[in-house]
């Protein structure tokens, strides 16, 4: 694991469970990092085509006017198993915006959409493996009439000779997680993995830190 990504994981409460090399005596004993855990794609993986799907998802192409809510950096750094980052990783994400609602044909949230909110994007990671979308901090919004999803983003990565993966990002300190049936099915290893951690601010901007770990095809 290079000293970059093993400070990260020491910053993100994940030192316990991230990999590192000791020896004992002369036999060199490693521990891996955690994989991320897989979460359901949920029913409003986007079905409308649109030409917008850069990193910056508070503006649509061609609006002058931005996305409603509190703008937020979303980062992260793609990795294998041994701490190894991965370049040209496609990273994916689809979200609601700040009301809750998804742009999506079949939401039945009757929230308002908001026309310049991009919702959905598209990236690749960059030689260190790291990603960065500016999105907008999406709204709770109601499963059904008992449940209440928390504020979350939809991810799905894919990188060549690596299984590809679909989960959820929660928010530290949101309440909705303590009840959440999905978040809470995890367990608390898993769980602390999906809660993004603060990072330090950025033009004076929330920014949210989520690491992701994928398994190999073979
Ligand atoms: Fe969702």
């Amino acid at each position: 694991m290079n000293i970059l990504s093993r400070r990260k994981f020491l910053r993100l409460g994940l030192a316990g469970s991230a990999a590192s090399i000791t020896l004992a005596g002369n036999k060199a004993v490693s521990s891996l990092l955690p994989f991320t855990p897989v979460e359901a794609e949920g029913p409003f993986y986007p079905v409308t085509p649109q030409e917008d799907k850069d990193e910056d998802l508070t503006r649509i192409k061609g609006h002058h006017t931005s996305a409603q809510g509190e703008p937020i950096y979303v980062t992260g750094q793609v990795m294998n198993h041994q701490g190894q980052p991965l370049a040209n990783a496609s990273v994916e994400i689809w979200q609601a915006n700040a009301k809750g609602r998804y742009r999506h044909p079949r939401d039945p949230n009757p929230a308002p959409i908001d026309n310049h909110f991009q919702g959905w994007a598209i990236v690749t990671t960059d030689v260190q493996g790291h990603f960065r979308f500016k999105t907008i901090k999406p709204g709770a919004y109601p499963a059904s009439a008992q449940w209440i999803r928390p504020p979350h983003i939809h991810f799905k990565i894919s990188k060549e000779h690596y299984q590809a993966l679909i989960t959820q990002m929660y928010f530290p300190d949101e309440a909705l997680n303590e009840a959440d049936l999905l978040l809470q099915h995890k367990k608390p290893s898993e769980r602390s993995f999906m809660i993004a951690k603060r990072g330090a601010l950025l033009n004076a901007i929330e920014v949210f830190e989520f690491p992701i770990v994928l398994r190999t095809t073979i």
